[in-house]
């Protein structure tokens, strides 16, 4: 949330009306942005961190209940309050409001002062929220990732890398802030689901029989139930659910193609391709940054440049230096604490909490 300055979306097709709007919050120290239609609104809120949504209802193409719609169904949106201003004696569009998420009405011809204590208030809950949520809500998530990690001691700091790797990717794409945010945090989460797959499998030093591929192709789904059906895990559970799909439809566990894959199923492929690669796991030794690249753009035979989002492939091969920073920078770290410490076993998920971790053997 714009905490100084909260940014405030004002949506309506009459240009008086937004003055008005722009005039009343403009004097609170709000940033006031202004759309003229459905179709705009969407496109700024894609584009800006908007902590509130003012929207007439009637307006030719997307009006406000549809563009209320979209943001309470869009998870990176969900959380913005929408206020609906309303003729004053209409029911029904009061109650349709409602059905598409409408958080709060405001009646036309409407009063400053309650327009300023309504946006006041909303806001104020929204920040509140936001606080108190994030800690714990970091922490919770963290805490679960580690508890992930104890079967699968290749991992090292594979699953702050893969959190970092995927905001680098979403950056560039021009997602939101939030949207940023979220994915780095909750791509931890990616592979929470191995807890299930018995260590005997995640240790073998060899390929896997058929009989191990289809345990361990379970570990999507595992996790998406362990993550659960909470909100606020939705990205987690996404990408949980779709990190080993491929874009031509021949990955697991749904087969999904394209763009029915959620876009953050699509970024956490490709960065955990570049860390699995760049790492050595029980059965591969660890490639370096220009082969593992390499691998990724050009193919190897397991790995194919088409089971890749086009975008999402192009996007990694324009930062792909700013993965290998990241993987340097972790890698620096790690081998600093095990100098440290005489702590002989994988340091796994060192730099979430060190002490911590360090107080725990790996079995
Ligand atoms: P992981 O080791 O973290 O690997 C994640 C993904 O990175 C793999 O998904 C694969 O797409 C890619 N990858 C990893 N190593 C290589 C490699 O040497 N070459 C290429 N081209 N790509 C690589 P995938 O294949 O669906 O595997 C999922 C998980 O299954 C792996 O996670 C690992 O835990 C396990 N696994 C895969 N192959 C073996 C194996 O031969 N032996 C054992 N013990 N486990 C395996
Ligand atoms: C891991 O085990 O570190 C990640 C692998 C995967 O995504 O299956
Ligand atoms: C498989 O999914 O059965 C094999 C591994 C691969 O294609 O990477
Ligand atoms: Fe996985």
């Amino acid at each position: 949330m714009n905490t100084l300055n909260p940014v405030i979306l004002c949506v309506d097709d009459e240009p008086g009306n937004l003055k008005l709007l722009e005039r009343t919050l403009g004097t609170c120290g709000y940033l006031v942005l202004k759309a003229g239609d459905g179709r705009e609104a969407l496109d700024i809120i894609a584009r800006h961190t908007v902590d509130l949504v003012l929207t007439d209802v009637m307006m030719p193409g997307i009006d406000g209940f549809e563009i209320c719609r979209r943001i309470k169904g869009d998870e990176r949106y969900r959380h913005i309050p929408v206020v609906m201003i309303t003729a004053l004696d209409s029911k029904t569009d009061r109650i349709h409001g409602i059905e598409a998420g409408v958080d709060e009405f405001l009646s036309k011809p409407f009063d400053h002062a309650e327009v300023l204590a309504r946006v006041k208030m909303l806001l104020r809950t929204k920040q509140l929220d936001e606080m108190l949520d994030d800690d714990a809500f970091a922490y919770t998530v963290h805490s679960l990732a580690r508890a992930s990690e104890a079967n699968d001691e290749d991992t090292g700091d594979h699953i702050l890398r893969v959190g970092e790797y995927c905001a680098i990717v979403a950056e560039r794409l021009g997602l939101a802030e939030q949207w940023v945010q979220s994915i780095k945090l909750q791509a931890t989460l990616h592979d929470v689901g191995k807890v299930h797959i018995p260590s005997y499998i995640l240790k073998k030093p060899g390929g896997l029989t058929p009989e191990e591929w289809k345990i361990m192709r379970r570990h999507p789904e595992m996790g998406a139930k362990i993550i659960g059906d909470n909100l606020k895990f939705h990205v987690a559970k996404q990408i949980s659910l779709t990190h080993h799909e491929r874009w031509d439809g021949g990955g697991y566990p749904l087969g999904l193609a394209g763009e029915r894959i959620p876009l953050e199923g699509r970024i956490m492929n490709i960065a955990d391709q570049y860390d699995a690669l760049r790492n050595a796991r029980v059965y591969k030794p660890a490639f370096d940054h220009a082969t593992s690249v390499r691998i990724i753009t050009e193919g190897d035979g397991r790995t194919m440049p088409h089971h890749f989002d086009p975008q999402v492939l192009r996007t990694f091969v324009e930062t792909d230096s700013l993965f290998e920073e990241v993987y340097e920078k972790f890698a620096a770290n790690s081998s600093l604490i095990q100098q440290e410490s005489n702590f002989s076993a994988t340091p796994s998920s060192v730099g979430i909490l060190p002490a911590f971790q360090a107080g725990v053997a790996l079995e």
